[in-house]
Formats: structure tokens, C-alpha cells, sequence
């Protein structure tokens, strides 16, 4: 039987650091309640001169191939999950292979599950391998929140929790698992607690044309931050225990938890549910805020670039975003 493994990882974030301080300049807010709240210290935003959501996966990606021992040209097949692509259409998957330079080479998909994207993804990439259509996958999670922001007093809910950031994983088959299993759920009736409206295409001919647009608010990210919260720590909980019951495995048998980086206090809340200790869950939330689709594979980049990922442990990765949809994936490193 064919599983796939993680080979190698890599990130890549933007130079320019955003202090809790400098939000607290541009609307009525300070360092004190983002700590509290959301436990963001700093995060990164793009330079317009220098990043796009493509170039900055790509560089994130080089590491990962170069970590794997592996070259551009080994690639079979790109997932690239982002709910901030550099154009409306085409997505980021296509740009990225033209970064590689893989032109016309392979196949690119791209991936809109928010927050869950990466896992999404990483579930996809493990059944193209599983079923032996592909050896080598480049799985990507790469997002610039900072540009939809509204930086001001109206949009702090929102302004003080994302960051840019890009994380890239290579998976490749393997005869030993890997990945255990992956699970993914959604439900659509929540999709309006977390969204951005514009630019969507039902809308009425003249409310889509940019000279006739007046109130721009709708392409601002809209949050019902109590919402999201509560939902999430209840589907965080589940879709952890399930990946569990699935591979008759206890809490006690993860080695690291990589949840993705929602909210500080989310993550503690199902740190505190599920029994773990301190040394079991890995946050890096303080550094780079929320990069939705690239915040878990920056972090499992991160952990392991700092020894705490080691052969034969298992790590459990999960997210929550807008949708809602939620995820899971067992992985025995
Ligand atoms: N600075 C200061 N005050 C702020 C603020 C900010 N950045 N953002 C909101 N507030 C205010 C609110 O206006 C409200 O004021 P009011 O009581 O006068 O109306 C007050 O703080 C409490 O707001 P509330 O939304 O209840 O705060 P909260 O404790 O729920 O924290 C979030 C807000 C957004 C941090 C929290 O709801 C959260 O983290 N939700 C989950 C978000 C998330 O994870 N999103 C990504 C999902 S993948």
C-alpha cells in the first residue's frame, strides 16, 4: 500500500514587523488588550514593493525542496491553498509554478478553505499519492490579509488578529506512513460570521463596475468574533478526537499538536480540554498573527526547524476558519 510523507518544509514572511503599538497609532486600541485578547504580539505585512502571495511561496517552497534534497523539477503536481490570491482569477497555483519555473510542466490547483485550507490541501496532495497518480506534490499555504484590512478604529477587530506569511510542505509516497488520515467538514450556514464580501459576482451589473463603487466596505473583512470563537473551540475539540478514534490513539500518544494559529486563547482552551502539556502544543501566534491558510505550515516549519519535530512522533495538525470548516490530520513523522 502507497502512504505519503512530509519530506520537507519551509516558510517565508515578510521583512516588515507590525507592532501591537503601531495599531495602536492608527485606531483606538492598545498592546495591552491585543495581548490579552488575541496573545499577538507582532506580525508581519507585505511590502508592495517586494511581495506577492506567489513570490513569497515560492521562496518558502525553495526551502522545503531544498530541506528534502530535492530540485524544482522533481515536482509532480502544486495545491496551493489561499483565500488571498494576487489576481481574482487565475489563482496562486499557477503563478507559483511560473516562479518555479515549471511553465506548462504540471498541474496546479488551488485550494479556498480559509483557515482549513492547509489541510485541505495536504488531504487532497495524500490521495493523488495514495492512489499512485502522483510521487512528488508541493503542498502550499500562502496568504497577504494586511491589503483587505480596514486599519482603522471600525476594523480593529479584525486589523489586530492577521498577518502575510507563506509555509510550503513536500509530500512525497512513501512505503511507511505519513499521513494516518485526514479529516474535513464544513458548514456553509455560518459563512457570513466570517467573509469578505466583494468582489462576488452576484451582484447587480453596475454595483460590480469600480467607477460606480461608493461604499468600499464590502471588500473588508467582516468578523463576529464571539461567534467564530465559540464554534471553534468546540470544533477544534472534536475533529482532534476524532483523527484519534480513528487510529484507536489517545491524547497521550501526541507528540506535538499544531493547531492552526487562530487566537491564542483558543488554542489554550483546547490545550486545557484535551489534557495536553505545555511541550505537547505549538504556538508561534505571538510572532506572526493569524496567516489563515499558512499559519499551520509556518508553525510546523518552525517547530521543526527548532528540533521539536523528530522521526516517529506523531503530530496532529487541526484548523478552523471561515466557511465554517474545520479539519484534522494524524501524521506519523
Ligand atoms: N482593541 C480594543 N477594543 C476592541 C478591539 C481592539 N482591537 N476589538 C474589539 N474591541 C472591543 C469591542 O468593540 C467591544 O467593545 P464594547 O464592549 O464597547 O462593545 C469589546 O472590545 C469586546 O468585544 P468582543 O468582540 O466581545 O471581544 P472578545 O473578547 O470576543 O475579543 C476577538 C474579540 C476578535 C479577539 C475574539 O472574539 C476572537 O478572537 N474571536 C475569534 C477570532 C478568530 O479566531 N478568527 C479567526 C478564525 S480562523
Amino acid at each position: 500500500m502507497l502512504h505519503s510523507k512530509i519530506v520537507g518544509l519551509g516558510h517565508h514572511v515578510p521583512d516588515t514587523v507590525i507592532t501591537n503599538d503601531y495599531l495602536s497609532s492608527r485606531m483606538e486600541t492598545s498592546n495591552d488588550w491585543i495581548v490579552e485578547r488575541t496573545g499577538i504580539h507582532e506580525r508581519r505585512w507585505m511590502n508592495p514593493a517586494e511581495d506577492t502571495v506567489a513570490n513569497m511561496a515560492a521562496k518558502a517552497s525553495r526551502i522545503a525542496l531544498q530541506r528534502a534534497n530535492l530540485s524544482e523539477k522533481d515536482i509532480d503536481f502544486i495545491v496551493f491553498a489561499t483565500i488571498t490570491p494576487d489576481y481574482f482569477f487565475p489563482g496562486s497555483g499557477v503563478l507559483l509554478q511560473r516562479e518555479l519555473g515549471l511553465d506548462g510542466t504540471i498541474a496546479a490547483l488551488d485550494i479556498r478553505n480559509a483557515c482549513s485550507g492547509f489541510i485541505y490541501a495536504l488531504s487532497v496532495a495524500d490521495q493523488f499519492i495514495k492512489t499512485g497518480k502522483f510521487k512528488t506534490i508541493l503542498v502550499v499555504g500562502a496568504e497577504i490579509q494586511s491589503t483587505a484590512l480596514d486599519i482603522t478604529t471600525r476594523g480593529r477587530n479584525t486589523a489586530v488578529i492577521f498577518g502575510d506569511g507563506a509555509g510550503a510542505c513536500i509530500l512525497q509516497a512513501s512505503a511507511k506512513p505519513g499521513i494516518l488520515s485526514t479529516h474535513l467538514h464544513s458548514d456553509g450556514r455560518f459563512a457570513e460570521e466570517l467573509y469578505v464580501k466583494d468582489p462576488g459576482s452576484s451582484r447587480p451589473h453596475e454595483e460590480r463596475q469600480p467607477d460606480q463603487i461608493l461604499d468600499t466596505s464590502t471588500y473588508k473583512v467582516v468578523m463576529n468574533g464571539n461567534q467564530v470563537f465559540k464554534h471553534a473551540v468546540v470544533r477544534f475539540t472534536e475533529v482532534i478526537e476524532e483523527a484519534l478514534n480513528a487510529n484507536s490513539l489517545k491524547t497521550e500518544d501526541i507528540s506535538l499538536l499544531v493547531p492552526h494559529q487562530a487566537n491564542l486563547r483558543i488554542s489554550q482552551y483546547i490545550q486545557g480540554k484535551l489534557g495536553l502539556s505545555d511541550c505537547q502544543v505549538y504556538n508561534n501566534i505571538m510572532r506572526y498573527g493569524n496567516t489563515t491558510a499558512a499559519s499551520i505550515p509556518i508553525a510546523l516549519s518552525e517547530a521543526w526547524a527548532e528540533g521539536k519535530i523528530k522521526e516517529n512522533d506523531l503530530i496532529c495538525l487541526a484548523a478552523f476558519g471561515s466557511g465554517f470548516t474545520w479539519a484534522s490530520a494524524l501524521i506519523r513523522w
